[in-house]
């Protein structure tokens, strides 16, 4: 992973702001594009699934709904091989940020992570106990590794539902941190995960 020097700027207009000066690591380009492509995946996860409320026939809700099942299982994919076989990013060397902040953003991280492994699980499983298909973007036809369960099906949509207004939650929540040190500390932690950064 790339290391580079960071030295932050006094907040504007404050004379008793700190001067700090901060070694950052930044992410690689693999790891940026794996977090912007699972950020575009699951916003449109959610577009497509929310969409189908405005759909007229049965035939565009299926579409719609194969659609976000589709977009649902690439995040799984992606997720994994976001992180199979390179180990926890290590969440940066950032001396300047205080313990608590570093061991809320490994939380943040952690479950995101857990998250996005979660939700399509449930996805899927309750599809496959409905004894629906899964037609990846209309290619390949996933097969029903177990046979229909109704009960298994409403426990797998209640909790999927859950976890989607979860998920909503704590990317809020993990976005406006982002923005907070982007905007307000300045400490180059957004930095880290924008394309083409530079300190
Ligand atoms: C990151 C991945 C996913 C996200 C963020 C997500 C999110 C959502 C949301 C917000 C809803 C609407 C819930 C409601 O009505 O309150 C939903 C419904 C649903 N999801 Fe997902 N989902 C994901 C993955 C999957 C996967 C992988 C599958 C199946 C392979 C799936 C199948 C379904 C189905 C069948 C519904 C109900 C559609 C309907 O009949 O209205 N989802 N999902
Ligand atoms: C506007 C939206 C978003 C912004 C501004 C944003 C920004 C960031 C930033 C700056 C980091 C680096 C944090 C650090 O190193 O401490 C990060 C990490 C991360 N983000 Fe996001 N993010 C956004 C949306 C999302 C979404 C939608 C997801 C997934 C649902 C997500 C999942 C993650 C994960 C899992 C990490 C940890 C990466 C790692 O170190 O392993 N982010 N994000």
């Amino acid at each position: 992973m790339a290391r580079c020097v960071n030295t932050i700027a006094a907040s504007r207009g404050s004379a008793t702001a700190p001067q700090t000066t901060a070694k950052f690591e930044r992410y690689d380009g693999v790891m940026k594009a794996m977090h912007w492509a699972t950020l575009l995946l699951v916003a449109a996860a959610y577009a497509v699934i929310w969409s189908n409320s405005a759909a007229v026939t049965k035939e565009q809700s299926a579409v719609l709904v194969q659609v976000h099942r589709s977009l649902g299982v690439t995040v799984f994919v992606l997720t994994i091989a976001w992180h199979g076989g390179r180990g926890p990013s290590c969440l940066t060397f950032r001396p300047t940020l205080p313990a608590i902040q570093i061991m809320a953003a490994r939380a943040t991280q952690y479950l995101l992570y857990a998250l996005l492994l979660v939700q399509p699980i449930l996805g899927m499983l309750h599809s496959i106990a409905l004894g629906a298909r899964i037609d990846l973007f209309f290619v390949i036809e996933l097969p029903a590794i177990i046979g229909r369960d109704q009960v298994l099906s409403k426990i797998a949509i209640s909790a999927h539902e859950i976890v989607a207004n979860l998920m909503l939650f704590v990317v809020a929540v993990h976005a406006a941190a982002a923005l907070f040190h982007h905007l307000v500390r300045r400490d180059g932690v957004m930095n880290a995960m924008l394309p083409g950064a530079r300190f």
